[in-house]
Order: structure tokens, then sequence, then C-alpha cells
């Protein structure tokens, strides 16, 4: 069992393949995010887990961006399949261990990164930094696959699920992602985890979308899609 940077190592000249097998879905969550941005002005961004970059450049250049922004990965050979942006940082290295006093008014966090932090404080402890890192008024952004995604899962494999989490299974939501050497654990979330990564930070929920797996249809509940969640740092708390 290899750990995820090792994993990403390993898998990352084809990792565009992966990519295109889900290229509906990716791009509804991008036209999700340029969509519900559109009024806003982004000073400053930051992409956590971005992997071959290809989406975060797509962001920088829909919005114009060109100054503060921050690409992160773990993996040095996924960040070396990015085609270089001049107006990027690229830090290579696990999010827990960035340290900058720059502050973002828009971070995300796409395509299951957050599935690939190893335990449940690791991801609280993200939404911390998440918080320090944004801007007041300041919106994070982030997608994770979802084990009741009976469309995409199944039933079967839903209700297996479902029966877990009732017995409190310390093995909940975990699963094998490929095979042989390149196997490794990923997370995948249920729809009522984020209450748990909110509830110590000052962050709101501003909205929920659940996106089909193969499509990239919107659709009308968690049943049916991956779960997309947009958050906000307050203008100020207290
Ligand atoms: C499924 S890929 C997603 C890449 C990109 N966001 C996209 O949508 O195409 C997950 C990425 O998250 C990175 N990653 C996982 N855990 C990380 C961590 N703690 N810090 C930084 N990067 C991480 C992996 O190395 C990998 O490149």
């Amino acid at each position: 069992m290899i750990n995820s940077k090792n994993y990403y190592d390993n898998i990352a000249t084809n990792y565009h393949v992966q990519a295109l097998a889900k290229m509906n879905y990716l791009n509804a969550v991008d036209n999700y995010i340029t969509q519900t941005l559109a009024n806003e002005p982004i000073i400053g961004y930051m992409d956590v887990g971005t992997g071959d970059g290809r989406r975060a450049l797509k962001l920088i250049n829909y919005f114009g961006l060109d100054n503060n922004i921050v690409l992160v990965d773990d993996s040095k050979e996924m960040l070396e399949q990015i085609a270089i942006d001049d107006n990027s940082v690229l830090f290579n290295g696990n999010i827990m261990n960035y340290k900058s006093s720059k502050t973002f008014s828009l971070i995300t966090c796409l395509w299951n990164v957050l599935g690939h932090f190893p335990s449940v404080d690791d991801r609280i402890n993200f939404f911390k930094l998440v918080e320090d890192y944004l801007q007041p008024g300041g919106v994070f952004i982030y997608d994770v696959n979802n084990r009741y995604n009976i469309a995409h899962y199944g039933f079967e494999s839903v209700a297996k699920n479902i029966t877990n989490d009732r017995l409190d299974d310390d093995n909940k939501g975990w699963f094998d992602l490929a095979t042989g050497a390149n196997k490794t654990k990923v997370y995948i979330h249920s729809p009522f985890d984020i209450e748990q990564y909110i509830e110590p930070t000052n962050l709101i929920l501003e909205e929920t979308v659940f996106i089909d797996y193969s499509t990239g249809v919107k659709k009308s509940n968690f049943f049916e899609g991956q779960l997309v969640y947009k958050l906000r740092k307050p203008h100020q708390h207290g």
C-alpha cells in the first residue's frame, strides 16, 4: 500500500487519461465555479492539490488573474505536468506544510483531493488552514466523491456503505484505489462529513451542489451525484 504522494507520482504521466474519462463532471464543476463567482472580484487564488494544474490554469485564464496565485501539490511528478504559467507560484509539498503571509479571496480544492488526507483530524486541520488563508468574505470551493451516490456506485454498494456507517465501522468511507504496486487508500465522503469540518471554524456553508459523475448534469439530491461545496469566510466575526 503506497501513500497519495507516491501514487500520484506514479500515475502523473497518465493522469490526463483519467481526467479525460470524467471530463463532463470536471467541466461541470469548473462551470459551477465560474458561474457562482461571476460577480465577485478575485484577489488572490490558491488551488490545493492542483495536480497537473490544467483546471487551475483554466480558471486563472477565465477570471484573468495575474498575481498572488499559488498552486499546491504534494506530488512533484504531477506538478511537472504543468504547462508553466509565469504568474503562478508552485508549492511542491503537503498543503499542511505551506507557510505564507499571503491571503486569498478564492481557494479551490478540486476532485476528491480531500479524500487523500489520511484522517478526519487532518481534514479538520485543513479547514482551519483554509480559514486562515482566506480573506474576510473569501470563498472556498471543493468537491469530493460521495459514498451515498447510488447513480454512480449502485444501490447495493450504497446500502452496504449506509450499514457500515450505522455500525460506526472504523474503516467506514475508506476504499482501495488501484491495484498491485500502485494500490493506495482513498476516503470517499458521506454528505454528512462536512459538518465536522466546518464546526471548528467560522466558515459558512453557502451552497451544496450534486453533480452526476458521468454526465455532469446537476441533480437535486445526494443519491444522484458527487458533492460540491461553496463556503465563505464571514466579512467579520465576533
Ligand atoms: C485527483 S487529483 C486532482 C488534481 C486536480 N485538482 C484536478 O482536478 O485535476 C488529487 C491531487 O491532490 C494532491 N494531493 C493530495 N493530498 C494532498 C495534500 N495533502 N497536499 C497537497 N496536495 C495533495 C495529489 O498529489 C493529486 O495531485
